[in-house]
């Protein structure tokens, strides 16, 4: 097993673990958090660096109403709930994302929870919530072209390392790893400009399945992997 330095998972499939056990959708989101905990626990244990969670795109924003408050409502007990986890591990949070259609609660929770763990120097475990990869290629250039208005940055000056420091959480490495649980091989709005080298892994498990054991088992298949970022090994 080779343990990378940068994680990234598309949590995907609550919805059809609760429909395959006969339960609500929302059941299977309150299960996924119980595998959220054992992956940032795992993950911060065995020496990731940093770990990004998609959790909410600005694109779920256009499912039923009811289903939004319940996910927000986890979500939010999630942020008080787990602290003790976070601080334990030496994990620090972060938020990706856009703050605007966040709640005023929920973005205190964030905020108290972002606040208390900003001293740990263990991982990163940064929560992509309202987040959407062409809305922070979007927030990124509105950035520049500010800097490039104001006079402060000339547009030759905008290169790969400026876009990078204009998205949302510049201080995170690009992923190594993207895994995707539940199946699809698509990349459904994630990080589009941080993957450009990352390793992809779909496994066919729904998230609120997703354990230590299958964590492992994409770090063992990523100890597999050739990276050759374009050249010839
Ligand atoms: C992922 O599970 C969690 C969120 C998108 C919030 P889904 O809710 O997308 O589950 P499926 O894809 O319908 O099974
Ligand atoms: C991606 O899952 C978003 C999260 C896991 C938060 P979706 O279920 O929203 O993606 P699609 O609709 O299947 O592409
Ligand atoms: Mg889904």
């Amino acid at each position: 097993m080779v343990v990378p330095r940068s994680v990234a998972v598309i949590m995907d499939g609550n919805g059809r673990w609760a429909n395959n056990a006969g339960f609500e959708r929302i059941r299977g989101h309150e299960r996924g958090i119980d595998a959220v905990r054992t992956t940032v626990t795992e993950c911060a244990q065995l020496g990731v660096k940093a770990l990004v969670l998609y959790a909410f795109s600005e694109e779920n924003w256009a499912r039923p109403k009811h289903e939004i408050n319940l996910l927000f409502k986890l979500l939010k007990r999630f942020l008080v709930k787990e602290r003790g986890t976070l601080m334990d591990n030496n994990v620090r949070l972060l938020h990706s994302g856009r703050r605007a259609r966040l709640s005023k609660d929920v973005t205190k929770l964030l905020d108290e929870s972002i606040g208390l763990t900003a001293n740990n120097d263990g991982m990163c475990l940064s929560l992509a919530i309202s987040y959407g990869g062409r809305q922070e290629l979007v927030d990124a250039m509105q950035t520049l072209a500010r800097e490039v208005a104001a006079g402060k940055l000339s547009a030759d000056a905008i290169d790969e390392q400026a876009i990078h420091n204009a998205l949302y959480q510049p201080s995170l490495p690009d992923p190594d790893i993207l895994i995707r649980t539940a199946g699809e091989m698509r990349i459904s709005n994630f990080l589009l400009w941080q993957v450009s080298y990352s390793e992809i892994y779909v496994h066919d498990i729904c998230w609120p399945d997703f354990g230590k054991e299958q964590l492992h088992e994409a770090f063992r298949e990523y100890g597999r992997r050739v990276r050759k970022f374009g050249k010839v090994t």
